[in-house]
């Protein structure tokens, strides 16, 4: 659906250079939400308006629905449609109609079918009550519902949203969630960044994470969850004795009042290893488990690994 080869940007600004992008290649199919994350100033918006063309990058290319972007970019616009960050993607002045009409108008939709759409479109983002509101006095998170709802106006395969869910509530943020959800049922592909983690957990099916401009990791989310999985275990013990050996392994805590390990390996010959140590102590142990980890955390440990030069 969009293919991005070796995307680079450097913004010069008061002389000064700032290699925004480093050379970014990635991938997206068809129906997935695509999410892409990083620490402030990764590069996430710089690659996201390159997509759409709105900043020209220095070097590498871009396909949507394999239509080179650069080459023929109103042929290859035609299948994407975007929400970008902040709130400057709709017309504060104007009701939440008006704004439908108009992004209407723009993306060439006209007459009964657009009358139909929009009527379409409130039902889904849940604004047909708000309709003859002006969009600057709508909250926050009716104002986003109110963007993702001219983006999805002109039926693009492909959308495209700068952190979806920034500045909205926990409530808010569900409705989203659930209508990202829906889009891709229908066979929408959806590229985001995001810096929020339960989005990424609930929603994404794939996961790129970037860095001062550079790709980090990128694969399935499971993949990511399920590597850290792995990594982490949790011991308890029948017998007491040696407890005073155990923090050389990993964190002691205690839970219900008996005394837990909690441990973390590179790979599987170090667990067999703290193993063969508690047999040889004859320390018996009564539970092992893997422990669940989330995805910010998954997250957390590969940022930091990369600023540590470790992956
Ligand atoms: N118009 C610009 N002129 C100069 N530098 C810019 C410009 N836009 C972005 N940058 C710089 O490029 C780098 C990448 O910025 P970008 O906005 O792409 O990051 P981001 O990943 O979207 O960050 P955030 O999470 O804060 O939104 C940053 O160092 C930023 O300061
Ligand atoms: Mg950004």
């Amino acid at each position: 659906m969009l293919q991005v080869k070796n995307l680079k940007k450097t913004y010069v600004s008061k002389g000064k250079k700032v290699e925004a992008v480093k050379g970014i290649t990635f991938e997206t199919e068809k129906g997935e939400i695509f999410a892409i994350l990083g620490p402030n100033g990764a590069g996430k918006t710089t690659t996201i308006k390159s997509i759409l063309r709105l900043i020209i990058p220095d070097e590498g290319e871009i396909y949507i629905n394999g239509i080179d972007v650069h080459k023929h970019p109103s042929h290859a616009l035609k299948y994407v449609s975007a929400v970008l960050e902040g709130n400057r993607n709709i017309h504060w002045k104007m009701t939440v109609y008006e704004n439908l009409k108009y992004f209407g108008y723009i993306r060439g939709l006209g007459g009964k079918y657009l009358k139909s759409r929009i009527s379409e479109i409130l039902e889904f983002v849940e604004l047909t009550e708000k309709k003859n509101e002006l969009a600057g006095k709508l909250s926050r998170g009716m104002q986003q519902r109110l963007a993702i709802g001219i983006a999805l106006l002109p039926d693009t395969p492909l959308i495209l949203l700068d952190e979806p869910t920034l500045g909205l509530d926990v409530e808010s943020s569900l409705k989203v969630r659930q209508m990202l959800e829906k889009l891709t049922k229908d066979g929408k592909t959806i590229l985001l960044s995001t810096h929020d983690m339960q989005l990424v957990e609930k929603v994404a099916n794939h996961v790129l994470i970037i860095n001062k401009g550079r790709v980090v990791v990128s694969d399935k989310k499971e993949k990511l969850l399920d590597a850290f999985k792995k990594k982490r275990f949790k011991i308890s013990f029948l017998s007491n004795n040696g407890y005073k050996e155990l923090e050389k392994f990993g964190t002691v805590v205690e839970e219900n009042g008996e005394k837990i390990l909690n441990i973390q390996i590179d790979n599987m010959e170090q667990l067999y290893e703290v193993l063969e140590h508690f047999k040889s102590k004859n320390i018996e142990i009564k539970r092992l488990e893997s422990v669940m980890v989330n995805f910010e955390e998954v997250f957390v440990n590969i940022v930091r690994g990369d600023e540590n030069g470790l992956s």
